[in-house]
């Protein structure tokens, strides 16, 4: 049955603002202000869903920390997409029986992707009691409720229903940065990529309405924020459960015309739904950065096809031609998987082919890794963890490789860039990023964070170029 939009009511989420009241009272009753530690895995999404939980709980009136010794309440929010993030989980949340010891009456909450996964959950019911409480994605709106039931009642709390997911506006956020800022436009996928738990975890697509997007974009640039990303697992299919007529590249267009200095970027595209409309608007829209971040995940029709992609590397290159003839500095970056089940050496080369005649800026490379309930779960898979992690070696060697060429072809160059970090370091004390998104170290005063300038390029890696800031007139 086709996905129904459900909007979460204006009211639902006042009453959560009650529900967080009735927590200040109980948890501040002895006058201290108690901690609380976020701990995140994963993706861009779990790092814009913390800052929500961390919204939520600094209504409730807690302070924070980074000490799990010290933290009165622990939330670790978790990433499902490859089993390593969730072994880390495991191992971790194992760990914190000895901070729970140390500090009696510490809450261990444990939420995100991983522990929508019915399996998960009950692993954690029955092997892991010292999580008090538990929570899928489509509960974070409802967090208030939660921690009030389990403070009241003191069992454990486990809300994972299954669930096509909703949308709710309103849920306070704190923020990391100052300077740079996520902006979920959308949530969930309709994909279902055989490998991926991603639209069994987080549901359908659905779309924020643009009044909301526009109405968050334009506060962040009114508190000083210079770079907004705009978050979705498919950014391309934006708007399509809406009622109104509003693409993704309408929604770039609405963003570039709040007025200010500030950069949009947005992640993922998927190759199948990336539109000449999109490049063209990227091109047009002075604010939006020449940077693209498109998973081809394997170069190899037949693996591609396995996968349910729904193109072939024929139509995948056309779409970066086309996004390069829009963009001649377009910086481009990609998601690959090797090891898919079955997956040849001829298909794997077929990917390093296609690699080689790209040639990304940047390639984020992954073995594959089974995810209980997919149906690449069930493909016969041949071949060993070793011959994997063979292929795996060489395809990071051709992908550093290209990086660190790329990188030279800087050398020289004077490029804009915003300055958005400190390294800690003394030589290349400050951070910045291109309006291509590479990273580029420079050594300059602390005044520049926040700001966009000239950088003459003097040196570069496979990671990262460094710079030396022009002085301005
Ligand atoms: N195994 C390995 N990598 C995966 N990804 C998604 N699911 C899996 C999996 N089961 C990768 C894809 C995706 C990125 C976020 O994670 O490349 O684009
Ligand atoms: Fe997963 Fe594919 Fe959806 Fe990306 S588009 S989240 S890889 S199912």
């Amino acid at each position: 049955m086709a996905y129904v939009r459900k909007e979460i009511g204006v009211g639902d989420i006042k009453r959560q603002e009650e529900y967080c009241a009735e927590v200040f009272d109980r948890i501040t009753a002895n006058g201290a202000r108690p901690l609380a530690m976020v701990d995140t895995y994963g993706c861009q999404q779990n790092e814009a869903d913390s800052e929500k939980i961390r919204g939520y709980l600094a209504e409730m009136g807690y302070g924070f920390t980074q000490d799990e010794f010290r933290a009165d309440l622990i939330v670790v929010n978790t990433c499902a997409v490859r089993e390593h993030a969730e072994m880390r989980v495991l191992g971790n949340v194992g760990q914190l029986n000895h901070s729970k010891k140390a500090k009696p009456g510490q809450i261990v909450a444990v939420c995100g992707c991983m522990v929508q996964q019915p399996h998960m959950a009950e692993k954690i019911r029955r092997s892991y009691p010292v999580v008090d409480m538990v929570f899928g994605p489509h509960e974070l709106w409802r967090l208030p409720e939660l921690m009030l039931r389990y403070l009241e009642k003191g069992k454990r709390v486990f809300e994972t229903t299954q669930s096509d997911g909703t949308v709710a506006e309103g849920i306070p956020q704190k923020r990391d940065g100052s300077i740079k800022a996520w902006l979920s436009i959308m949530y969930g996928c309709n994909n279902f990529c055989t490998y991926c738990i991603v639209p069994y975890v987080r549901g359908r697509e659905r779309s924020r309405r643009p009044e909301d997007i526009v109405a968050e974009a334009r506060e962040l640039v009114a508190a000083g924020y210079k770079e907004i990303t705009l978050l979705g697992q498919n950014v391309n299919s934006y708007g399509k459960d809406l009622d109104t007529d509003v693409s993704f590249a309408d929604l770039i267009a609405m963003i570039n015309d709040i007025p200010g200095e500030f950069l949009i970027r947005f992640m993922t595209s998927h190759p199948k739904d990336a539109t000449e409309e999109l490049f063209r608007t990227m091109a047009e829209c002075e604010k939006c950065a020449h940077q693209l971040h498109l998973p081809v995940q394997s170069g190899s029709d037949r693996i591609l096809k396995a996968m349910n992609r729904h193109y072939d590397s024929e139509k995948y290159l056309q779409k970066v031609e086309l996004a390069r003839s829009y963009m001649p500095d377009l910086v481009l970056t990609t998601d690959i998987i090797v090891g898919f089940p079955n997956e040849t050496e001829e298909d794997f080369e077929e990917t390093l082919r296609l690699c080689e005649k790209v040639r990304y800026d940047a390639m984020f490379t992954f073995i594959y890794s089974k995810r209980v309930g997919t149906p690449a779960a069930e493909m016969p898979d041949p071949y060993s963890r070793e011959d994997k992690q063979k292929h795996f070696d060489r395809l990071l060697d051709v992908a550093n490789r290209i990086s660190a060429e790329k990188h030279r072809e800087y050398e020289g160059k004077t490029v804009r860039v915003l300055v958005d970090g400190e390294t800690g370091k003394e030589q290349y004390n400050l951070s910045s990023r291109t309006n291509g998104g590479r990273l580029v170290h420079l050594k300059g005063s602390k005044e520049l964070l926040g700001r966009f300038i000239n950088v003459k390029i003097t040196g570069s890696n496979t990671w990262a170029l460094y710079g030396e800031p022009e002085t301005e007139d």
